[in-house]
């Protein structure tokens, strides 16, 4: 067999981790998450939920598969704990899971993009988003949508993966600080603003038991954590880097884009009057098109900000959904011997089946939605958790310890992994069960 392929740089490495991270949950899950969850007391928490259940986690991921350097699976057996298999096969349960209703979403933002170009998206936005997300045309664009994915994919980590994360990920940055730099201009956008930013510790105080756990999910999730996504990243490295460094980054970076998308959406929703809503699926999709069609300039200005607005949804979501097929592709790449570009295609196409009733029907796929960010990814987490902190314990602080000179520091993250980290998980797969199954 030929040589396993690597990232060709670590910026290379990272951008796609980031490219991950950053995707449909930062700029259409979590504006929509913080107005439902109480705005900054929200957004306070999911900081908490990052810096000290994110980081951590992401860290483990990442010190099996740069480990490991095999697939999700592979891996548990590489490092001789083959019993352990399941934790690499739920994430990539999850991912396939995920990435087929993802595509969906990826395909209305494909149309939205047109929509915008047209004029056609803004016009009616209830009407366009219902006539759009259903049905024949909504499975038209899901197929277009995980087409491009299979495309990347099938490329390969470094000519494919790397070489278009490095150009998404910039890209992504630049053009959201172009909008919120508009958004800032818009007269209301002050009320957008002090939703967001001056937290109400009240709300979270009444609202805890919905609360944690919709924030903590929304930190892993948004850190692509528990889908096996950052095991296999991981797996491509070939170098020892510091894994601190590099999982700091990552972290940082996905949450300045998070904050930097609520600074675009919520001032444009505020300063036209429209009520960030509930959430639910479509929300975005109705509420921006909505506020941008009641800018002055006759619509055209509403036009060019939603081309802007939606082209930067679509590139965060084809990194992320890359990623998504990257995790089950490389299983059946190492594991089964197959090669890529027929995996890619194969597992890609079987993702477009399961994502046809999320196409059909709305409902379906927030119902998708919520069995794999409630019910896979915390038992995913638990798992890596208990492993990483329990059953390789000091091996997994050697594997921090390449290519970083902070050496308290791996003990440190060690003993929050067994404890507190696990405790945390823990209590959020038991809301979510009492959440899901009990009430
Ligand atoms: N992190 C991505 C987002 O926030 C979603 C994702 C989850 C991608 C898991 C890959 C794996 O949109
Ligand atoms: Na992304």
């Amino acid at each position: 067999m030929s040589q396993r392929e690597t990232w060709a740089t670590r910026t290379g490495f990272i951008l796609a981790a980031v490219g991950s991270a950053v995707g449909l949950g930062n700029i259409w899950r979590f504006p929509f998450q913080t107005s439902a969850n109480g705005g900054a007391a929200f957004l306070v928490v999911y900081l908490a939920a990052v810096l000290l259940i994110g980081i951590p986690v992401i860290l483990a991921e990442f010190a099996i598969g740069r480990r490991a350097n095999v697939d999700a699976v592979k891996a548990f057996r590489t490092l001789d704990r083959p019993s352990w298999r399941f934790v690499g096969a739920i994430g990539i349960l999850a991912s396939f899971w995920t990435l087929s209703y993802y595509s969906v979403v990826g395909g209305w933002v494909t149309r939205y993009v047109a929509g915008s170009v047209t004029g056609n998206a803004l016009a009616a936005p209830e009407s366009y988003f219902g006539a759009v997300s259903a049905g024949l045309p909504a499975i038209l664009t899901h197929a277009i949508f995980i087409a491009v994915t299979i495309g990347i994919v099938a490329f390969g980590i470094e000519r494919g993966i790397e070489l278009a994360t490095k150009f998404m990920v910039p890209s992504i940055v630049v053009l959201l600080l172009v909008l919120a730099g508009f958004a800032a201009t818009l007269p209301g956008a002050g009320e957008g603003y002090a939703f967001f930013l001056s937290p109400d510790f009240g709300v979270v105080a009444e609202n805890w038991q919905s609360i944690l756990p919709a924030a903590f999910g929304q930190a892993l999730f948004s850190l692509s954590l528990g889908f096996s996504v950052m095991i296999t990243y991981a797996s491509y490295l070939g170098r020892d880097d510091s894994l601190f460094a590099d999982g700091l980054a990552i972290a940082v970076t996905n949450t300045f884009v998070g904050v930097l998308a609520g600074l675009v959406v919520l001032p444009l929703l505020f300063a036209q009057g429209v009520p960030p809503g509930e959430g639910g699926a479509g929300a975005v999709f109705i509420a921006i098109p909505t506020a941008l069609a009641e800018l002055p300039g006759g619509g055209l200005l509403g036009q060019l900000i939603g081309v802007v607005f939606f082209a930067v949804v679509f590139i965060a979501a084809l990194s992320s959904a890359i990623s998504l097929l990257e995790a089950v592709v490389a299983y059946a790449v190492d594991t089964f011997g197959i090669s890529r570009a027929p995996a890619a295609i194969g597992l890609g196409l079987a993702g477009f089946l399961l994502g046809i009733p999320s196409a059909l029907d709305t409902a379906w796929l927030d119902w998708f939605d919520g069995i794999g960010v409630t019910f896979f990814l915390p038992i995913a987490v638990l798992a890596v958790v208990v492993f990483v902190g329990w059953i390789m314990g000091d091996e997994a602080v050697a594997e921090l310890r390449r290519g970083s000179n902070l050496t308290s520091a791996g003990t440190t993250w060690l003993w929050m992994l067994r404890t507190f980290v696990l405790l945390v998980v823990l209590l959020i797969v038991a809301l979510n069960f009492n959440d899901l199954f009990l009430t």
